[in-house]
């Protein structure tokens, strides 16, 4: 499966010169079947292994959690369940997140080859799949990455925010059941977040073959229709100034200020406290003169 099957480089050029980082972009393909990314039924026997034609296949090593909103509007998660605990999950309404599968079934391994020759670092690429039942509800949050949802079977409603909650944001924010004085804190320390009402909303709906880019900091929320769905995420991690400065900048403090490397074995109070207030310090004033 080559990524220009799903999107054409007219798409390409559009996200990439005039969405990228700014606006979501929705397509229809009109792919019905997407030829070449296991149907549920495929992805299934791929995971839980078996006969296929004459051959046993082993199943393929992925991480499986799962997910739902219940009826107290609070998120029920279970993370690496084993895929002999799928069917029970599925059938009690969660949401199956299956994680990268590029290395583990050829047609997604190819896939992100294509998309590694558009994006670039193939290490900040990921594809996971989403299988979930009728009517399930997904969890309002933002990620840190952008986002291109491949519709593969079922209908799904997304309802993503008009404007980014923040523009890059340094981390994924799951924003059900997050507190008030968590914003406020997060606020003080100079990172504003804006809540969904302050973003708008529109809804989406992507049916098979249908692609869905969307940048960091942009709230969404997935609601399944009537059908079971499949989509395929193709995630992508932003190449930034800070990641790759990330390990230098580790160690220029450590060569800098020897204080932060001491040992603190056997360190009793107060000197301990004393020293643990130093190091913030230099590490506050250090972190300031390098931004
Ligand atoms: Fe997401």
């Amino acid at each position: 499966m080559n990524i220009l099957n799903i999107l054409t480089k007219d798409d390409f050029e559009l996200i990439s010169k005039t969405h990228w980082n700014l606006t979501s972009y929705h397509t229809s393909m009109n792919v019905k079947d997407l030829d070449g990314l296991p149907s549920k039924r495929e992805l299934l026997s791929l995971i839980n292994g078996g006969f296929q034609k004459n051959d046993w296949v082993p199943s393929i090593p992925v991480n499986i959690n799962a997910s739902k909103i219940d009826e107290s509007q609070s998120v029920s998660q279970h993370y690496n369940i084993t895929p002999n605990q799928l069917q029970s999950y599925y059938s009690q309404g969660y949401s199956l997140c299956f994680g990268d599968m590029s290395n583990a079934i050829p047609q997604i391994k190819s896939l992100k080859t294509s998309a590694t020759e558009l994006f670039k670092y193939p290490d900040l690429i990921v594809i996971t799949g989403y299988l979930s039942p009728p009517n399930a509800i997904g969890v309002l949050h933002f990620d840190r990455q952008h986002n291109i949802f491949i519709q593969k079977e079922g209908v799904k409603k997304w309802t993503i925010a008009l404007e980014p909650a923040v523009q890059s944001p340094f981390d994924n924010l799951v924003y059900t059941g997050m507190t008030e004085s968590f914003f406020n804190d997060m606020s003080k320390a100079g990172y504003n977040i804006k809540s969904p009402s302050q973003c708008g909303k529109q809804e989406i709906i992507l049916e098979p073959g249908d692609i869905l880019y969307l940048p960091p900091g942009y709230y969404h929320v997935p609601e399944t229709l009537d059908e079971p769905s499949l989509h395929y995420t193709l995630t992508i991690e932003p190449q930034s100034f800070w990641k790759e400065k990330n390990s230098q900048l580790f160690n220029l403090l450590l060569m800098n200020c020897e204080a932060l490397n001491q040992d603190l074995r056997f360190m009793e109070n107060p000197d301990l406290e004393d020293h643990l207030q130093r190091c913030n310090e230099i590490f506050s004033k250090e972190i300031l003169s390098k931004s």
